[in-house]
């Protein structure tokens, strides 16, 4: 396929196309008039470089050490440190701690022809020493300002580690459960997934991003990647305009209009092409439509596996495929630079392709300053002082409550009384170090997390015992090892567990997955308790049916059995460095649950992929006989639904109003609800706002979230809570992607989730 540079300019506001035609289809290559002086700089470099320069930028190597996947050469370090003295690396990443950075450092910019510095990447996910809770816990509170908070502690910490770009936000939507990859995203909706991809952007990159403690942030994995087929990873993707348009790019577009500098592309493909040798995503929609004028990287050697997909036939036709496409960056790949020079040099690639790519590389280098100061983010005492700081550790434990979602509280079992007790805490992941911390935790120390049995052994009012019950691999194996982690690898202690339970007033039970049973690689096909936690749950219980079970796991659990039989269930996910003290806060009711879950719990896995935005079908009525769509084994509803979460108090809705109940299109409808704490807590709720536009030229969902607002009430009191919705609520996505506002008939809910809400109408003329 040969493309012919076209003389075409095309102006999108403040950014300069210029079109590199095949057939009608733009390459659509950036100038970004907005930043003259940036612009000019970079310009003038760009004049200086060499083709071998050039291709230089577009590879990003690791550092020198097998971190998260095949390397393709191995043992070639030798073989980088000569490509990193003659400028033919752009960025690295797994290089940490600002001695190891400034060296890299020191060698670009010393000992390259032309000096440029190395732009340093790290999976900064949920934090890089100080641990926040994983993603999709976090989600769950759906607090910005913390999730914010928390994205800032991240990159304080990575940057006084020399870190200067995160590969974070994930941003990809997942309704799949058994895909672990959920457990770094946002959960199953694109409206919150959009506001918390907005907040992680800022968190990460603050105002200014030539701060030396803002770092460029990246959302990924840019596209689809989460609708793997059968959860299971790295498997294809094929999905329609519909879904593609409104459910998977838009926390995409929010974090390119939170100027999000970086994106990633994914291993997946879509609709039968590898997205990291997608033209339409990358060069039509993000590069196109959304004029973004950052830079994009491609997955770990992503470039190489548009061979094993079976698109390009060699690493030539990958290199060419993969630039063409827009993908600016070969992330450990080796593609590019082994041939990228040639292919421009006989023809085959464009020069302007790559000094598009290029300039997109040198804009995000001069923005984070590092012309300016190349170690501004090596300064050791920086990194002495800000690594793990108290303040760091109290706001991680701060979102690590609001993280925690109370799934069940009969008989106000909860909060535990804090005097008096006898306190029976069973589980194999009760006095955990580990596992709390989650998946993604690269810079954090091995059993660096406050276990749930030292915060509840801080309640010293109550006598409090503990028995594992069984063992599971909860040890860094389980990362090498993940195939093991099911396997409960001793059940001896069981008869001392029951033994403890029945002595005692209540019973606290951590069961769950492992840390590492969640994220990359990690795609299950079971959703339960893995080993034997569901025989020893069931053991337990039936000495002593005051049962508190705390779940922690990275993605949601099919649990119907405990959800029918356990009083009280917490679902307290892995909530980082600080997860027992955040557990035990909760559990003796010093904060208020107050979390909603971001993915829909299945009843079994047969089940999944289950989502509350669902469509209709045209059968979509329980009837008499079997023609309707359903299941002839299991109920249509799900376990726990998206929204849902307790209190310890109650919250009652009541007064549901619009504003009119006619508007036309444009105009604004204000939608008021009135919100009463009836019980005996101060307390928080997150009041959500659904709609379903009830006929349009594409079928619409039964519901989508298009407002919340998390509240605080006291005890008793009541508050009036208004919402705006206008055509950016109302609209939606056709199949060509453009964004259609109908008229037409419309229903409003408003509630504490997404089952239980009250119900208004209003026109849309
Ligand atoms: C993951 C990315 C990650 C990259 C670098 C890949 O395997 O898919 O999310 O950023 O590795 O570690």
């Amino acid at each position: 396929m040969k493309r012919h540079l076209g003389k075409m300019i095309l102006t999108y506001a403040t950014v300069v196309f210029i079109s590199g035609c095949s057939g009608d289809k733009k390459d659509n290559l950036m100038i970004d008039t907005k930043n003259e002086t940036v612009n000019e700089k970079v310009s003038q470099l760009l004049s200086k470089m060499t083709i071998e320069e050039k291709v230089g930028q577009m590879n990003q190597y690791n550092g020198f050490w097998d971190v998260t996947g095949p390397i393709p050469k191995k043992g070639n370090a030798k073989k980088k440190y000569d490509h990193l003295r003659k400028g033919w690396v752009g960025s690295m990443l797994n290089v940490r701690g600002t001695e190891n950075v400034r060296e890299v450092q020191r060698i670009a910019v010393e000992e390259t022809r032309l000096g440029i510095p190395l732009i340093i990447g790290f999976d900064v996910i949920h934090g890089y020493k100080t641990l926040s809770p994983i993603p999709i816990a976090e989600s769950a509170s759906w607090d910005l300002e913390a999730i914010e908070n928390s994205a800032r502690v991240a990159a304080i910490e990575a940057s006084a580690a020399g870190i200067n770009w995160t590969f974070a936000p994930m941003v990809d939507i997942s309704r799949d459960a058994r895909w672990g990859r959920v457990m770094e995203g946002a959960g199953e909706d694109p409206y919150l997934g959009s506001k918390i991809a907005q907040a992680r952007v800022k968190g990460f990159q603050g105002d200014d991003l030539s701060k030396p403690n803002t770092i460029a942030a990246c959302a990924k994995h840019f596209a689809a990647y989460g609708f793997s087929e059968a959860g299971k990873e790295y498997n294809t993707v094929d999905i329609g305009t519909a879904t593609l348009y409104n459910i998977v790019l838009p926390p995409f577009k929010a974090a390119v209009d939170k100027n999000v500098r970086t994106l990633m592309n994914s291993f997946n493909e879509l609709n039968g092409v590898p997205v990291t040798g997608s033209s339409f995503l990358q060069r039509e929609i993000l590069k196109g439509k959304w004029n973004f004028n950052g830079f994009v990287v491609s997955d770990w050697a992503s470039l190489n596996e548009l061979i094993a997909w079976g698109h390009a036939k060699d690493k030539k036709e990958a290199a060419r495929i993969a630039s063409t496409a827009g993908s600016d960056m070969d992330m450990e790949g080796n593609v590019y630079i082994e041939e990228l020079t040639s292919l421009v040099k006989n023809g085959t690639v464009k020069e302007s392709i790559l000094d598009d790519a290029v300039r997109r590389i040198l804009t995000v280098k001069f923005e984070l300053g590092l012309f300016d100061d190349p170690f501004k983010y090596c300064d050791s005492t920086n990194e002495k002082e800000n690594i793990g700081n108290a303040k760091h550790h109290e706001a991680v434990l701060d979102v690590a409550k609001k993280s925690i979602v109370l799934l069940k509280n009969e008989n106000n079992l909860l909060p535990l009384k804090k005097e008096g007790q006898q306190i029976a805490l069973i589980g194999p992941l009760a006095n955990d170090k580990n596992s709390p911390l989650g998946s993604w935790r690269l810079a954090s120390e091995d059993n660096s997390a406050v276990s749930v049995y030292e915060g509840m052994s801080k309640y010293k009012g109550n006598k409090l015992s503990f028995q594992k019950g069984i063992d599971l691999i909860t040890g860094n194996e389980a990362f090498t090892q993940p195939l093991t982690i099911n396997k409960t690898i001793n059940d001896n202690d069981i008869e001392k567990a029951i033994s403890i339970a029945k002595s005692a007033d209540v019973v606290v039970m951590v069961l769950g997955e492992h840390g590492f049973q969640s994220g990359e690689g990690r795609s299950r096909t079971e959703l339960d308790l893995p080993g034997k936690q569901q025989e020893l749950l069931e053991k337990v219980f039936a000495v002593n049916k005051n049962v508190v079970l705390v779940l922690n796991n990275g993605r949601p659990l099919a649990i119907e059995w405990a959800d029918k039989n356990i009083p009280a269930i917490v679902e307290a996910w892995q909530l980082g460095t600080q997860t027992g003290n955040a557990v035990a806060q909760v559990l003796y009711g010093d904060y208020n649950p107050s979390g909603k879950l971001p993915m829909t719990f299945p009843r079994n896995v047969g089940q999944v992929p289950i989502y509350y935005n669902y469509k209709s079908t045209g059968r979509p009525n329980r009837e008499p006989h079997v023609f309707w769509s359903h299941y002839t084994d299991s109920e249509n509803t799900p376990l726990y639904p998206f929204g849902y979460g307790l209190s310890y108090t109650k919250f009652e809705y009541s007064d549901l109003t619009v504003s009119s109940k006619e508007i036309n299109k444009g105009n604004n409808l204000t939608v008021s609800v009135k919100i009463t704490n009836t019980g005996g807590y101060d307390g928080k709720e997150v009041v959500q706002l659904y709609i379903r536009d009830l006929f349009g030229s594409i079928t619409r969902p039964v519901k989508e979230l298009k407002g919340f607002e998390l509240i605080k009430i006291k005890k008793g009191e009541s508050k009036t809570i208004e919402f705006t919705l206008n055509n950016n609520e109302l609209g939606f996505f056709n199949a060509n992607g453009e964004f259609v506002v109908e008229p037409g008939e419309f229903e409003v809910f408003v509630g504490g989730n997404s089952t239980e809400t009250l119900k208004e109408t209003f026109v849309l003329k």
